[in-house]
């Protein structure tokens, strides 16, 4: 099931965003080397709980939506409507147990929905180019996003 998020979401929220972004900072780490890692991502896990609890506790900063099987919050997504015509999906994670059943897909279908009934015109969503989004880019694309520009961020030691 589907419905909007509101503050009362936000610890599970946050405990879902820190529990499925795990394997994308540790790909991070492993490319960029343990200390600029550190220096680039310090309290990461405590940065992305911050941004989703904002999300699901200030309406006027981003919208939630959650999904649940039976009692168990099991993922979300936040999206932005200030920028119309244009809406943008944000942070978005499924529990990583719940992961490749299609509940990503339900949660973009549903918040591509609301853009439109909000009367946004393109929708907008912005993800990494390496091996640890491949699920992500996977379920944009599945949902009809394309018209992609990647970019890409290189690093070196001096
Ligand atoms: C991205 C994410 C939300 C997808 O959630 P999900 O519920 O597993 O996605 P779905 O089950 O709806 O799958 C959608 C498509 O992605 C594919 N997919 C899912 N997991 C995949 C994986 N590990 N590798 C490759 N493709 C994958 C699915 O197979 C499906 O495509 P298909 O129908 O053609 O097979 C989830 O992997 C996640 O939480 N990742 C960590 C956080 C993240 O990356 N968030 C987005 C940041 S931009």
């Amino acid at each position: 099931m589907i419905r909007d998020g509101d503050a009362s979401d936000a610890d599970v929220v946050a405990e879902i965003a820190v529990e499925a972004w795990q394997p994308i900072y540790a790909h991070s780490r492993e490319t960029l080397g343990a200390e600029l890692f550190a220096h680039l991502h310090t309290d990461w896990e405590a940065e992305k709980a911050r941004q989703v609890r904002q999300a699901c506790e200030d309406d006027t900063r981003g919208s939630v939506l959650i999904a649940t099987v039976g009692d168990v919050v099991v993922g979300f997504v936040s999206y932005y409507l200030h920028a119309a015509p244009l809406g943008v999906i944000g942070n978005n994670a499924v529990r990583p147990e719940y992961q490749g059943r299609g509940i990503a897909t339900q949660l973009y279908e549903a918040t591509l929905d609301r853009m439109r009934a909000a009367g946004m015109r393109y929708a907008r969503v912005t993800t990494g180019g390496d091996p640890s989004h491949a699920p992500a880019r996977r379920a944009y694309e599945k949902v009809g996003f394309g018209a992609e520009l990647p970019s890409v961020t290189y690093h070196r030691e001096l």
